[in-house]
């Protein structure tokens, strides 16, 4: 069965710039492990669970050596960057040039050399430690816009190797990619892997443009031809763990603290939410000022209505992601001076990262989710809150520039740049009837069933063996 948990013989290796697990350190001085942000995680552990395989990344904390060690079936590996490598590989060269230059300039990305440099140096620690660990003829699976310098590397050490390579965020059109001043360079990193992945079949497309472009790559449909070498480069949506998220939301103590919930956050007739990184590319911003303009229009009216915004923290030492928090918190603050009763605010907001148990009734107790990114590779956010509504509640009002928006038609689909379209989108989920949310809840749960996580990895996985055994011959 194509979405059965995978089972491979073969280990797999998964290489991404954080571990599964981040060290916290408590208020007393010690360090605990905790679950680390994003889809990223969400998606890549039952793999490496399921292949008694290894991950190999940073722990979220700088200039912190560690031993590998086992955790919840996974070997881990630590790689350790020092407090320089964060500030120009990881807040740098990634999330100061590619995060921006990827999701078409929704920010300004810096070119600065030293960051490219310790990028080129990050991604050659990366690839050491992925030789020393992976086995004769391994999987290595490399993750995500921070580590696309890996393949290329690994490929030089350890021919050996299947070596595949996601990307979970977009890959921009050309116009907007050739402005990067190491273009070249960056894809031949990525030319070295056996399959390269995509979300959608448009990120897909404008890679095998830049590799014509930069590389002078011959493309023929998916395939690309190289340096004497074959390679694939096609999309393969990902998507969250559909079965398991059910059986979470259907579970008692759930349903019961959802009940809660919605009584702690006053008994509303509508519950609107949102949930996100406090990120610019998720539209936050502009998902607020709807909001607001809805309740100074008079057509929503807290305390009946109320929207709680989940913004979990992210790249905190970031300019860009502090200017945002502020203007988040004015906008949050204008919102609930105008319209909060005492004891009733109008909108929730929660600068917190909440376990997955308190994500899913979340997700039961809310009328409406509200996923509205600028762009974004795909977000598990709305396959998440679909997954959960074993209920058939609920209306999902989705922005055209998420990933998700290709597979997931029956939401409300909106343009996050339209404030007026985005107020209709959420005028009309507010008083959607049950029977329109029913139906299109149904459709959107038979699409996240059949095309989940397990079948993702399966597809990723099946290509990538396709390729490198043509290659072996
Ligand atoms: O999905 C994009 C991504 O950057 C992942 O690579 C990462 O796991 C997640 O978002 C969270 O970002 P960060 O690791 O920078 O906190």
């Amino acid at each position: 069965m194509a979405n059965a948990p995978l089972t491979s013989d073969t280990p797999v290796v998964v290489v991404a710039n954080r571990l599964p697990v981040d060290q916290v350190s408590q208020p007393d001085g010690t360090a605990q492990w905790r679950t680390s942000p994003g889809g990223l995680v969400a998606a890549l552990e039952p793999v490496v669970q399921a292949t008694k395989g290894t991950w190999v990344g940073w722990p979220g904390v700088p200039d912190t050596p560690l031993e590998p060690f086992d955790v919840d079936g996974m070997r881990i590996v630590p790689l350790d960057l020092s407090a320089e490598d964060v500030a120009d590989y990881y807040e740098g060269f990634s999330n100061g040039t590619l995060w921006p230059l990827y999701h078409d300039v929704t920010g300004e990305p810096v070119f600065e050399r030293r960051w490219w440099e310790s990028y080129c140096d990050v991604n050659a620690r990366f690839a050491r430690a992925v030789d020393l660990e992976a086995s004769e003829g391994a999987i290595v699976w490399v993750q995500d816009y921070q580590l696309q310098l890996v393949p290329a590397l690994l490929r030089e050490r350890r021919p050996d190797l299947r070596i595949g390579f996601f990307d979970h965020i977009p890959f921009p059109g050309y116009e907007i990619y050739a402005r990067l001043p190491w273009r070249r360079q960056v894809v031949e990193g990525l030319l070295g892997a056996d399959l390269v992945g995509f979300q959608r079949g448009g990120d897909a497309a404008n890679f095998l443009r830049a590799a014509r472009g930069t590389c002078g790559a011959a493309t023929r449909g998916s395939v690309i031809e190289c340096g004497g070498r074959q390679l694939r480069a096609a999309a393969f949506p990902i998507s969250v763990d559909a079965a398991a998220l059910d059986e979470l939301a259907r579970r008692p103590e759930t349903i019961q603290r959802a009940r809660t919930l919605r009584h702690e956050f006053g008994d509303p007739e509508t519950l609107i939410l949102g949930v996100d990184r406090l990120d610019y590319t998720k539209g936050i911003l502009h998902r607020l000022r709807a909001y607001g303009e809805l309740l100074d229009d008079g057509d929503l009216h807290p305390p009946e209505t109320v929207l709680v915004q989940v913004a979990s923290p992210s790249r905190e030492r970031v300019e860009e992601y502090q200017r945002l928090r502020n203007e988040v918190e004015v906008i949050v603050g204008r919102i609930n001076g105008d319209h909060s009763d005492l004891g009733h605010p109008a909108v929730h907001y929660l600068h917190q990262t909440f376990p997955k148990e308190e994500m899913a009734a979340l997700y039961l107790a809310a009328d409406v989710l509200l996923v509205t990114p600028l762009r974004d590779g795909m977000n598990l956010v709305a396959k998440e809150y679909v997954a959960c509504r074993h209920d058939e509640h609920g209306a999902l009002v989705l922005s055209e520039f998420a990933g998700a928006a290709d597979e997931l038609r029956q939401a409300l689909l909106v343009n996050p740049w339209d404030i007026d379209g985005t107020k209709e989108a959420i005028r009309r989920a507010v008083a959607i009837t049950p029977q329109e949310a029913a139906r299109r809840m149904r459709s959107l749960r038979r699409r996240v069933a059949e095309f989940d996580v397990h079948r993702w990895a399966n597809a990723f996985l099946g290509a990538l063996a396709m390729v490198a055994e043509s290659r072996e011959g």
